[in-house]
């Protein structure tokens, strides 16, 4: 086998936020693989870095009273010692804030000018007139342009699902100040794009993609490529582009590039030829993990920058799907967002790696982390079958044999499977068929166990005649649990540190074969606890956020919201409405509502689902816009009124059907109706 230079990247963390069990699934999985590289006598280093430029790193900084440069170096020790901690071994965790950075991202664009890859165009965009801004999408708010719903984002609406510009939005204000936006041009600078299409349709068709992603980038080569806007106005925290004062480069122009940087410094620190891995031609290998929502930055732009400044391109971009937990997105009301920290707090990191890598594939598909199933799948895999076998057999060999391993070998035959099935192991490592190779591995814990199990050494053990059978299945035992350590050593690596103490030698990958024979151990210690179902509820109980302080418990009427809102001035009262007769107002049925269920909705940050008791043992289900103002456990029990008539609307979630009466402008300045003590469900209000 001939040694491989091998290049491995996790896409970088923003710097303005903890890592969670999300993230820790891209860096578990490319740790798993370089390790696995490593393991197998590669020359390979693995690089990252925190990715601490643009808009929300700027606007939070401000908000600590803090400059970004303090805040991304706070990060940055966070985001370190949550990746050591869960065993991420970075060769290099470098940050996208640094000199090799600033330094390649104008030798890129430098060279993409002098190419005529580099267009500029005015274009007209929402600004703060208060901030003296331009504003991204995502902070700018108001009513949807579609369905009029209040207080939607910039981009895209939570009630009906619509998308649309910015500019569509109906009463938009910036989220930064308040302030009403203005638009406003400017001229932005543009990466071209489209002049790269026809290299592109080439490469991401040479099996530098899975074959999901490269069907999905046939989508976006059919609806054409666009040019890309790769400035941004000041004040931007970033880098200034060259001879363009004002103007910043767009945090995801230096973003990868800083996969480059990252792998500079290291190179710099250790002595390696960085143009050997980067140049066009260089016969090293470069991968890119990523997940799923950064496809087209990682399979389209970059690979286009890196051929138009002259560099190599990756030999593959594997991306990988979501974590959700118990089937549903990572929500901070049901504690199913959860921090690296938090976890760390409760559990061993070693449970979610392994869980994490028997659910891997090479493929796109989202990933469940049901708590129930990790609990009991790592008990009965790891303590029940591979620490079992090296407990059961090791208490002989230290007490009877003076901790020193049989001379011969009871089971050859036996033993040789565990070395043959070792290429295989090592074939799904490669193809990132994680799940795959920890099935193989069981099963052969399952064999080992078995052969145990049939020897019985506490029964041999205590017949004086069968001392020699006892130690030599004890060691026999021993030797097949180290290949196994072998082959689990990239997904635990503190547990194969462990097992190397006790077994003392050293796991290779390439030192295996031949057993260990008349070989002295240490003692036995515990190589791995249970999952105590009690910690990872209290792990869920701390990453509950109770959005809104929850109601006073005497009250039968949950009053969530403390602050009134402030009295309305004749300006600002929204117009009175053209007068309707008696008999208009008598069309629509209005109704005492018990609330008997509220739930959050996945996907719709705003929406809660209430169940609504209107009498007669009849109930509505309806979508209320009104998450902002109260938590869904605050509404159970309390009564309001209904609109029972109203056609029932489709929604993405579900059937809408009917709506409950509040008032306010909206966000957190809802104010749900109630009638007075005393009322029924389902009497009318007329
Ligand atoms: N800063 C960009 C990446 C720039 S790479 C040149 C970014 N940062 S991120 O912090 O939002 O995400 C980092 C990585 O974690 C991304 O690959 C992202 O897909 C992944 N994940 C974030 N949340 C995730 C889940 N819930 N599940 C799986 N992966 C997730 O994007
Ligand atoms: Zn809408």
């Amino acid at each position: 086998m001939s040694t491989r230079k091998i290049l491995i990247t996790s896409a970088l963390p923003y710097a303005n936020g903890p890592i969670h069990l999300g993230h820790l699934l891209e860096y578990i999985q490319t740790d798993i693989w370089a390790r696995f590289q490593k393991a197998r006598g590669h020359q390979c280093y693995y690089v990252c870095a925190d990715d601490a430029h643009g808009t929300p790193i700027m606007l939070k900084a401000q908000q600590q009273g803090i400059s970004p440069e303090q805040m991304i170096a706070q990060t940055k020790i966070e985001h370190s010692t949550d990746f050591a901690d869960f065993g991420i071994a970075f060769d290099n965790y470098h940050s996208t804030h640094s000199e090799e950075n600033r330094e390649f991202a104008n030798t890129i664009y430098n060279r993409l000018n002098a190419a005529g890859h580099i267009k500029r165009k005015v274009i007209s965009q929402l600004y703060d007139p208060q901030k003296s801004m331009f504003l991204p999408d995502r902070f700018v708010k108001g009513d949807c342009p579609k369905c009029g719903a209040q207080d939607q984002n910039g981009d895209s609406c939570d009630v009906c699902g619509a998308t649309y510009s910015p500019t569509e939005v109906k009463n938009p204000r910036s989220v930064v100040s308040g302030a009403t936006p203005i638009l406003k041009d400017s001229e932005h600078y543009f990466f071209d794009l489209p002049a790269f299409a026809e290299m592109l349709q080439t490469w991401t068709r040479s099996g530098a993609l899975q074959d999901e992603m490269a069907n999905k980038l046939q989508e976006w080569f059919k609806d054409g490529l666009q040019m890309w806007d790769i400035s941004r106005d000041a004040p931007y925290f970033g880098f200034e582009i060259p001879d363009a004062p004002g103007k910043f480069f767009y945090v995801w122009l230096d973003a990868p590039i800083g996969y480059l940087a990252s792998f500079k410094n290291l190179c710099d620190r250790i002595n390696v030829d960085f143009d050997s891995f980067w140049a066009p031609g260089s016969d090293a290998e470069v991968y890119h993990f990523i997940g799923k929502d950064i496809i087209y930055f990682h399979s389209l732009f970059w690979p286009a920058m890196l051929e138009g400044a002259g560099f190599r391109k990756p030999n593959a971009v594997y991306a990988h799907g979501f974590v959700t937990v118990n089937g549903a997105k990572m929500s901070k009301s049901r504690g199913t967002f959860i921090k690296a920290r938090t976890y760390l707090e409760h559990l061993d990191p070693e449970y979610l790696r392994y869980y994490f890598a028997s659910k891997l594939t090479s493929g796109i598909t989202d990933l469940d982390l049901n708590l129930e199933d990790f609990t009991q799948k790592v008990n009965a895999d790891l303590v029940g079958k591979v620490v079992n076998i090296a407990s059961r057999c090791a208490g002989f060999i230290s007490k009877r044999f003076n901790g020193t391993l049989s001379a011969t070998l009871a089971e050859p035959e036996l033993y040789q499977d565990f070395i043959n099935a070792g290429s295989s192991i090592a074939q799904c490592y490669e193809q990132r068929e994680f799940a795959k190779a920890i099935r193989d591995i069981m099963a052969l814990a399952d064999r080992a166990n078995q052969y145990i199990d049939a020897k019985a050494p506490w029964v041999l053990a205590k017949d004086e005649s069968k001392q020699q059978e006892t130690h030599d299945v004890c060691s026999m035992g021993l030797n097949l649990f180290r290949v196994l350590m072998h082959y689990l050593k990239p997904v635990l690596p503190k547990m194969a540190a462990d097992s190397e103490a006790f077994l003392n030698t050293e796991l290779l990958w390439q030192h295996y074969q031949s057993p260990l024979l008349n070989h002295a151990i240490n003692p036995f210690k515990a190589l791995m606890q249970r999952v105590d179902p009690v910690k990872v509820q209290a792990m869920v109980a701390a990453s509950t956020e109770n959005l809104q302080p929850t109601a006073d418990a005497s009250s039968t009427v949950a009053k969530a919201k403390a602050p009134a809102a402030a009295p309305i001035a004749s300006a600002q009262r929204e117009p009175i409405s053209d007068t309707i007769s008696i008999d208009d107002f008598v069309k629509i049925d209005l109704r005492v509502a018990k609330i008997i269920a509220a739930a959050p909705v996945e996907g719709a940050d705003k929406l809660v689902q209430l169940t609504l008791d209107i009498g007669a043992g009849e109930t509505r289900q309806v979508f209320a816009g009104i998450k902002a103002a109260y938590t869904p456990e605050s509404l159970v029990g309390r009564q309001t009124v209904m609109v029972a008539n109203l056609a029932a609307r489709k929604m993405r979630f579900g059937l809408s059907e009917g709506m409950v009466l509040a008032a306010g402008p909206g966000g957190s300045d809802i104010f749900l109706l109630s009638p007075d003590d005393g009322a029924q469900p389902g009497m009318r209000v007329k």
